[in-house]
């Protein structure tokens, strides 16, 4: 990464709160680190970007993030080496992306530099808190939200962005059986479902609740139009194999352009499988399924990395996947994985040492 541009005021904690984290026992996102990133947008322009210690942060009852939902977020880890060394996976997807999500929702972009520098400088302060125990990593949580007051139903004239972190063990226990959804929809076309916009996600709590109820862990989204597609796992993109072929959806005006979808794609054509990005059927799914050829299926995400399934339920019928020995899931997650934990080259040039 290129040396620092953005001056950044640095106030550090008078005493840390390390010694107090089990790291043995690290449950996703729920203990924080010792200092976040605040930068404030005021007076039409971004302002200098603070590391403070972390902390609660007062907010006027008409700030606009509680009345009209402008708030967009991105997910990210630092993955410690066997050598102590800290390394970032593909930040510059994450700088851009929050800028397509926020200009969707009329928040004003962010500087490249205020985000990669603040970034990195945070992260250099943090890192005795990114974890070593297998499949743990510091997640990285930026987000920005309208801060600026008012009822009027139209784009605040303040806000904020922060970079909070938190150590954190995986996020799924184990595979998960899915929900092919068929009432409820995550997107719509013109709408914001590419935008890693906070409403995207409130909107899927209700639905996976009932899934849930159900007994089943997540929910497959299927297109708005038609249900006859899939198009998402829960907060995750989502993969199929069908014999050798690996099948993804295509991203668009609905679908979130993952990190980790990309990057799985790119991995498992250099490893010589076959990928297919394109729309599946449901019914693609079930005769599959009945006649042996749906061998995986998987969600992809940041958080949870790649995240099996263990069979769908879909119009009151269930279908389980076979346990494969060679599975695609289990080579991509190490594939993955050990790029960014620096156990093995990066062909791609993905990995920044922070
Ligand atoms: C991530 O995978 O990092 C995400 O942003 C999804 C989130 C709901 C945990």
């Amino acid at each position: 990464m290129e040396t620092n541009v953005t001056n950044i005021i640095i106030e550090k904690v008078k005493k840390s709160r390390i010694s107090e984290v089990d790291f043995s026992n690290l449950p996703f996102g729920k203990v924080h680190s010792d200092h976040m990133l605040v930068c404030d947008y005021r007076d039409g322009a971004w302002q200098t970007p603070r590391i403070t210690p972390y902390q609660g942060i007062t907010l006027d009852p008409s700030a606009k993030i509680f009345h009209y939902g402008q708030s967009v977020f991105e997910g990210m880890k630092a993955y410690k080496d066997e050598n102590g060394k800290v390394w970032l996976f593909r930040p510059d997807e994450n700088q851009k992306r929050l800028n397509i999500s926020s200009k969707r929702i009329s928040i004003p972009e962010l500087p490249r530099e205020i985000f990669m520098d603040g970034l990195k400088t945070l992260v250099q302060i943090e890192k005795d808190w990114v974890p070593t125990t297998p499949g743990s990593s510091l997640y990285i949580r930026p987000f920005v939200f309208a801060s600026g007051t008012g009822l009027h139903a139209s784009p605040a004239d303040q806000y904020k962005f922060f970079i909070v972190c938190a150590p954190s063990g995986p996020y799924f226990a184990g595979k998960v059986r899915v929900l092919i959804e068929e009432k409820y929809s995550r997107a719509a076309n013109g709408g914001v479902g590419y935008a890693k916009a906070g409403g995207n996600y409130a909107g899927q709590f209700y639905p996976t609740q009932l899934a849930i109820q159900k007994g089943y862990q997540q929910v497959i989204w299927t297109d708005d139009n038609t249900h006859e597609y899939i198009e998402e796992a829960g907060a995750m993109n989502i993969f199929v194999r069908i014999n050798d072929t690996l099948l993804t959806s295509p991203v668009s005006d609905r679908i979130l352009d993952g990190v980790t979808r990309k990057s799985v794609i790119d991995i498992a054509r250099a490893e010589g499988i076959t990928v297919e990005i394109r729309k599946v059927r449901v019914e693609e799914l079930v005769s599959a399924s009945k006649n042996g050829s749906l061998k995986e299926m998987f969600g992809a995400g940041t958080a949870a990395v790649i995240s099996p399934i263990s069979g769908f339920g879909y119009r009151g019928s269930d279908y389980d996947l076979p346990e494969m020995k060679d599975s695609y899931a289990s080579l991509l997650k190490k594939k993955i994985t050990d790029i960014q934990y620096n156990k093995a080259d990066d062909p791609f040039g993905w990995r920044f040492e922070v």
